[in-house]
């Protein structure tokens, strides 16, 4: 007799057959959803995928900002197993507060990173990713920006740049717990591994790196670089794919503090529950659909 954990794997490949579905998982997905996926990836791999699918319907393995993305941009029915996997520093920006900024920074472009609902999106110019906040930035015409929701990651772009940002104060909760310690004592642990971390983190932390890379550039880094360890500092998630991909390399997670819960709440059991009774469908409310997907599809034709 099957397993449970063979049983439900067996069921999710033929609901994913037999009802056309493209199942995305974002890099911090836990191994069992990594593995059962079409593609895994980061932010912006996951919303060309989405833009581009010929499937029928897509299920997003991943937080709700994601899915709801990838509903604006594949125009198709997108399925997300747990509904309340949200992101806290996407909600750390309100459109109603946006608004209010605009007026006090006229003339200002807005920059919304991708982490952000779809109402903040439609008030913005542009939407950017980990992978690409640099170059938006530096692309938008105006010498003044309004970067949000998050301050780490516009910090970053403000110290490479000569723009003048107006950066709000949004922070993810998971990479804030990393603290100049965590690399102090991993580095001492491991001290020919090379320390990389996400730009989310605290500028403190981004100082002390090696290197300052989104998920998708982890993994590219790691590939064609010479060291043979690595301290991580991004979401315990994101290991199983640098282990799976490079055996022979190793990999320290540089606080076991990096676990987000909402990144978590997806496993084998909901994926497969949603598949069978297409639950639980993302609307995008009407209102702010289209203002969302120029400002996404700005960002993907310039990407
Ligand atoms: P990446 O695009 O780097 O995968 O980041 C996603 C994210 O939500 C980080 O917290």
């Amino acid at each position: 007799m099957l397993d449970r954990q063979d049983w439900l794997q067996e069921e999710i490949l033929r609901f994913k057959r037999e009802k056309d579905v493209l199942i995305l998982a974002h890099n911090y997905q836990i191994p069992e959803v990594q593995d059962i996926a079409d593609i895994v990836g980061d932010s912006l791999e996951l919303s060309l995928q989405a833009a581009n699918t010929q499937r029928a319907r897509i299920v997003f393995c991943g937080v709700y900002f994601m899915a709801e993305t990838a509903r604006i941009l594949s125009r198709k029915p997108v399925l997300m197993p747990v509904e309340s996997a949200g992101c806290p520093l996407a909600n750390m920006a309100t459109a109603e507060a946006l608004r209010q900024w605009k007026v006090e920074h006229p003339q200002a472009a807005v920059v919304a990173y991708i982490n952000s609902s779809a109402a903040v999106k439609a008030l913005s110019d542009i939407v950017c990713t980990s992978a690409n906040a640099l170059k938006i930035v530096q692309t938008v015409p105006q010498n003044e920006v309004i970067f949000l929701p998050d301050q780490g990651l516009g910090s970053w772009i403000a110290e490479q740049t000569d723009k003048q940002l107006w950066l709000w104060p949004g922070f993810c909760p998971t990479h804030y717990h990393l603290v100049p310690n965590d690399l102090a004592r991993a580095r001492q642990l491991h001290p020919s591994a090379k320390v990389l971390v996400h730009p989310e983190c605290r500028h403190e932390v981004r100082a002390l790196a090696d290197a300052v890379l989104g998920t998708g550039g982890m993994l590219r880094l790691v590939h064609t670089d010479p060291a043979a360890a690595f301290i991580v500092g991004t979401e315990e998630g994101l290991l199983h794919r640098l282990r799976k991909e490079n055996p022979g390399k190793e990999f320290f997670l540089a606080s076991p503090l990096l676990l987000c819960p909402n990144m978590k709440k997806t496993d084998l059991a909901s994926l497969h529950r949603c598949l069978a009774e297409n639950c639980t469908q993302i609307e995008v409310p009407s209102e702010v659909e289209e203002g969302a997907r120029r400002a996404l599809e700005r960002m993907l034709s310039i990407s």
